[in-house]
This record gives C-alpha cells, sequence and structure tokens, in this order.
C-alpha cells in the first residue's frame, strides 16, 4: 500500500497551490475552440477535428470526425485493424457524448468500421444510450452501416500469432519499450509505441473532447480494447463516465490504458467532478491517479491509466500513472505533443 500519510499530506500540500487558482495550462491563455487528444497520432485527429472547428462547426461534429479518422487508419489498437481477443475476433468499444449530456456508446461490435458513429447513431435516434456485441451490429446493419468481412491487419496477425504460442493471459498493460520512447520523444513514433508485436498484452485507445465556438463541449472515444482480452470483454471506452464524461458546465475528460482500473473509480466522470470543485485540469486528472494508486500501489505499479481533461475555459492538462502518456493539443494559437505528468518513472522506459 502507499503509505497513507505521505499520500495525503501530498495531496492537501499540492491542492491550495495548484487548484484555486486560475491555472493556465502550460502557460497559454484559455481559448476557444481546441481540441485535445490522446496520444501521438493525436496531432492527426486534431487536425480533422479542427477543420470543423475552426469553421464554427460543432464540438460533437469535430470529435466523430476525429474519431473516425482513426478507426480508418490504425492498425494496432484501434478500429478494425486492431489487435483481437483471443479467440481471434477484433470487437470494438466507443462511445460519445455532447454538450447536453446526451450520449451513445457500443460495446464489443464487430465487423463495422465506425463504432464511433454507430455511437452516435444510438445517441440521436434511439431512447438509450448502450448497445452491445450482437444487437449492438444489428442495429449497425438495419442503420445503413456495412458489415466487413474480419481480416486481421498485418500488426495485429503477427501480434496474435506470438501471442497464441503461449497464450498467456497476463496483462502488461502499456509499459513502454524504449524504442518506443525514442520514437515518441521525437514526436512522430508510431501511434502505438507501447505496443509490443512479441504478443505480450498491451493496448491503447483514442480519446479527444473539444471546446468549439460557442463554447460547447463534446468527446469521442474509439478503440479495439484490451489485445487478446477474453471475448466479450467490455472496458472503459464504452462506458459513459469511465472512458468519457462531458458536463458543459464544468469541462471534459477521457481515458487510456487499463479500462477495468478506471472503471474502479468511475474515472472520467471522477476527474469532471474534481474541476467542478475547482481544480485544474492538470490537478483534477492528477486526483483521478492518485486514487486508482490509493487503492493498491502494487498493482498501480503494473499498469497504466492517463486521464486527459478540458475545462470550459479552454485549459488543459494530463495525468498518467506511469511516464509515457503524451497527449495533442490544437487552438488557434497551438498545435504540439506534451508529455503528461506522471506518477512514477520506474524505468520500465
Ligand atoms: N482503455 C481501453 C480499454 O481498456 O479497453
Amino acid at each position: 500500500m502507499l503509505n497513507r500519510r505521505k499520500f495525503l499530506q501530498l495531496s492537501t500540500l499540492a491542492t491550495p497551490l495548484l487548484s484555486f487558482k486560475n491555472v493556465l495550462t502550460n502557460g497559454k491563455a484559455p481559448t476557444k475552440p481546441i481540441v485535445v487528444s490522446t496520444w501521438n497520432n493525436g496531432k492527426e485527429v486534431n487536425a480533422e477535428a479542427w477543420k470543423i472547428l475552426s469553421n464554427n462547426g460543432r464540438a460533437l461534429d469535430a470529435v466523430e470526425a476525429g474519431a473516425r479518422y482513426v478507426e480508418d487508419t490504425i492498425d494496432c489498437c484501434i478500429g478494425l485493424g486492431g489487435y483481437p481477443d483471443r479467440d481471434g475476433i477484433v470487437t470494438l468499444d466507443s462511445c460519445i457524448m455532447d454538450e447536453n449530456a446526451n450520449c451513445g456508446s457500443v460495446g464489443a461490435i464487430e465487423q463495422i468500421k465506425h463504432p464511433i458513429s454507430v455511437a452516435r447513431k444510438i445517441m440521436e435516434t434511439t431512447p438509450h444510450i448502450m448497445l452491445v456485441g450482437d444487437g449492438a451490429q444489428q442495429f449497425a446493419l438495419e442503420n445503413g452501416f456495412e458489415k466487413q468481412q474480419q481480416v486481421l491487419s498485418d500488426p495485429a496477425k503477427k501480434a496474435y500469432d506470438n501471442w497464441l504460442k503461449k497464450s498467456e493471459y497476463k496483462p502488461e498493460i502499456n509499459i513502454e519499450n524504449k524504442e518506443a520512447v525514442e520514437k515518441s520523444k521525437k514526436g512522430n513514433g508510431p501511434f502505438a509505441p507501447q505496443y509490443f508485436d512479441d504478443g505480450r498484452i498491451n493496448h491503447d485507445t483514442m480519446g479527444l473532447v473539444a471546446l468549439d465556438a460557442s463554447g460547447n463541449m463534446s468527446g469521442a472515444v474509439t478503440t479495439s480494447g484490451m489485445a487478446f482480452k477474453i471475448h466479450g470483454r467490455v472496458g472503459d471506452s464504452a462506458i459513459i463516465g469511465d472512458g468519457l464524461f462531458v458536463d458543459n458546465e464544468v469541462g471534459a475528460a477521457t481515458s487510456s490504458g487499463m479500462g477495468e482500473e478506471v472503471m474502479r473509480i468511475c474515472g472520467t466522470h471522477v476527474v469532471v467532478e474534481y474541476m467542478r470543485q475547482g481544480y485544474s485540469p492538470e490537478v483534477a486528472c492528477k486526483k483521478a491517479i492518485e486514487r486508482i494508486i490509493h487503492r493498491s500501489e502494487e498493482k498501480a505499479k503494473k499498469v497504466q491509466v492517463g486521464f486527459l481533461a478540458l475545462n470550459n475555459k479552454g485549459e488543459y492538462g494530463a495525468y498518467a500513472i506511469q511516464k509515457g502518456f503524451v497527449f495533442a493539443v490544437k487552438s488557434n494559437g497551438e498545435e504540439k505533443i506534451y508529455p503528461a505528468k506522471y506518477f512514477y518513472d520506474l524505468g520500465v522506459t
């Protein structure tokens, strides 16, 4: 266990200094429109979203466009090119939420290219929020989405074949390797540097949240989830309040990493509630990370979780359990990838 006294001291000392001032993240003045996304290729994701935001478009359309972009282009951890579950089947999780608390999600959907758009369709045309598995696919087909034949992408096939050699179900989440970190330092590494192609379990997620010129916020998340998961497993990325939460009166947050750890604390809801209390986005993310670590330091050291938040003033921030989580920002004055602050540098990178 984390030394409780030390933990509480750290938290209480940091709070008044960092949270109740009007913190301008990374020294930039708050601005709108703005979009922030997880990981290196958040840069390209943001560029897609920016086409809409910079034309006075709605944040909801922008985040959907960003998510669709990665669903089309990434071969590891998002969309149909993602790593399969332990039965060799690619299943996708996704959710979306707008400025009015409208939300939609799909869990473990198969053979549909754009789960984010299915999630939006559920949000806009049904009385429900979440559809899963066969029911989600059936809904998608009834609503004009095409069924794609499952063909594993080359990286997914290679990783799965390697994994099958041992079929060891031992999550080792987002423990980045040296080569990947070197590449990501240059800002142009492979999208998922945290992936090993030797079959060790790893995964990642694209989450983005945006504030549009009208002052409205939305967010979207999309992923193929944890590689080699048990068939039917649904992670945080399909759950409103875990992988994504938006409250237009406060801000929005998204998560990446080990979904189960996010789900145990309703992670992004917690981040937004901390922002409601007056904490800056970065401190709100840090406090949510501390909650995960506080439960079990031993367990937390073995996993990665990163939170990324944007408040309705355009201030942003992130925090992760481990070194290695990065996020991308795009606004009128800025286009940049930042390393998130972190709790542990265990030398695994
Ligand atoms: N954060 C994505 C997942 O755990 O599936």
